[in-house]
């Protein structure tokens, strides 16, 4: 016979939920004692049956009843522990606002990315450590092309087939062969070159832009970099000329220059009688395409590829490229901008 009263005094001592389960299965599982009882009920006779199944069936209620009713007590005391643990103290001081700064080359390329997405294009990104095909040879720069040598490479291997990327002009072709045209993105990234002095790190930031589609010119790419360079240096005027020059991947190629004047030794962006060169750029050569799996006979378009740093100097006065990654929390403090100041058109790029 099952000691009922035994029974619900063991569930109603439960200390916890895995217990309350344990017992659970222990009375009223497969092998419980009341399921054995159940089984044995075919037995009998009629009137025997229907008299001790009613019992049992009552035991089983009370069990469960049993059961329930001590979850529900185990569940209040386990959401109260846990009330009383979380207990937040609104008495204590707000936290200090915190004094850190946004590097100036972060702050450039939330700019950058604020101004490109204005006019429809959207942010791509590839890895620092590329393949010789991607840096190279699928943007038309075979083997013993000239322009290899002047990028003084980092190769990761013995056989000149990894590297440290010596321009984000590689992302052009990932991003090419992982979707359809019509493209158009801009890339800001990390790149490196075997080269150090006061106008050059091992490490330096790049911005690439490429815009493909079935009848862009090189009208779109005077137009498109016009807009970009008077809204990243915030002037209404501003001198541009397109010197032609060479890249292997564009053709057309230009380099782009901005006027500035020198005013106390400091550089005024805008109008003035010199020029300083800013951005490589050009229409994407064929070959590019077809490397890419863009059928060039459809599609065409421009690309162009700027340094990070070398504007952002410009643009906040900064005057040697070293101090950006010397980490000179001083120098941070100064140069820096609030990270809650997220730079956008509308607001205003830098305030
Ligand atoms: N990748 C070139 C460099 O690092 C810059 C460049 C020039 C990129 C022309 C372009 C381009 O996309 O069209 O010197």
């Amino acid at each position: 016979m099952v000691d009922l009263r035994e029974l619900i005094q063991k569930v109603l001592q439960a200390k916890n939920k895995l217990e309350l389960q344990n017992l659970k299965t222990q009375f009223l599982g497969k092998n419980s004692q009341i399921n054995q009882e159940f089984k044995k009920l075919g037995s009998l006779a009629e009137d025997e049956r229907k008299t001790r199944a009613a019992s049992l069936n009552n035991e089983k209620q009370k069990i469960t009843e049993a059961i329930n009713s001590r979850f529900k007590e185990l569940e209040k005391s386990e959401i109260n522990q846990k009330l009383q643990k979380d207990k937040v103290d609104v008495t204590l001081p707000a936290r200090e606002r915190p004094n850190g700064k946004i590097h100036p080359v972060s702050q450039v390329i939330d700019e950058i990315s604020s101004i490109f997405s204005e006019i429809g294009f959207s942010v791509a990104e590839g890895p620092d450590v590329e393949t010789e095909y991607n840096n190279f040879t699928a943007l038309n720069t075979p083997e013993d092309h000239p322009a290899r040598d002047m990028h003084d490479t980092f190769y990761l291997d013995g056989n000149k087939k990894i590297l440290l990327r010596t321009h984000t002009s590689p992302v052009q072709i990932r991003a090419m062969l992982s979707g359809k045209p019509p493209f158009k993105i801009i890339v800001p990234g990390r790149t490196y070159r075997c080269d150090s002095d006061q106008t050059h790190a091992p490490m330096f930031h790049q911005l690439e832009g490429l815009h493909i589609d079935k009848d862009i010119t090189m009208g779109h790419l005077k137009g498109c970099l016009d807009y970009f360079v008077k809204e990243f240096f915030e002037v209404k005027k501003l001198q541009m000329r397109f010197r032609p020059s060479h890249f292997p991947f564009t053709e057309p190629s230009a380099e782009v220059d901005i006027g500035y004047r020198l005013e106390n030794g400091r550089i005024i962006v805008g109008e003035g009688d010199k020029w300083l060169e800013i951005l490589g750029c050009g229409m994407v050569h064929p070959n590019v395409l077809k490397n890419a799996k863009v059928d060039p006979k459809k599609f065409q378009g421009f690309a162009f590829g700027m340094g990070i740093d070398r504007l952002a100097m410009l643009k906040y006065g900064i005057n040697d490229l070293r101090s950006f990654f010397e980490a000179d929390y001083r120098w941070l403090n100064y140069f820096g901008f609030d990270p809650l100041d997220v730079p956008t058109n509308y607001r205003g790029l830098s305030r």
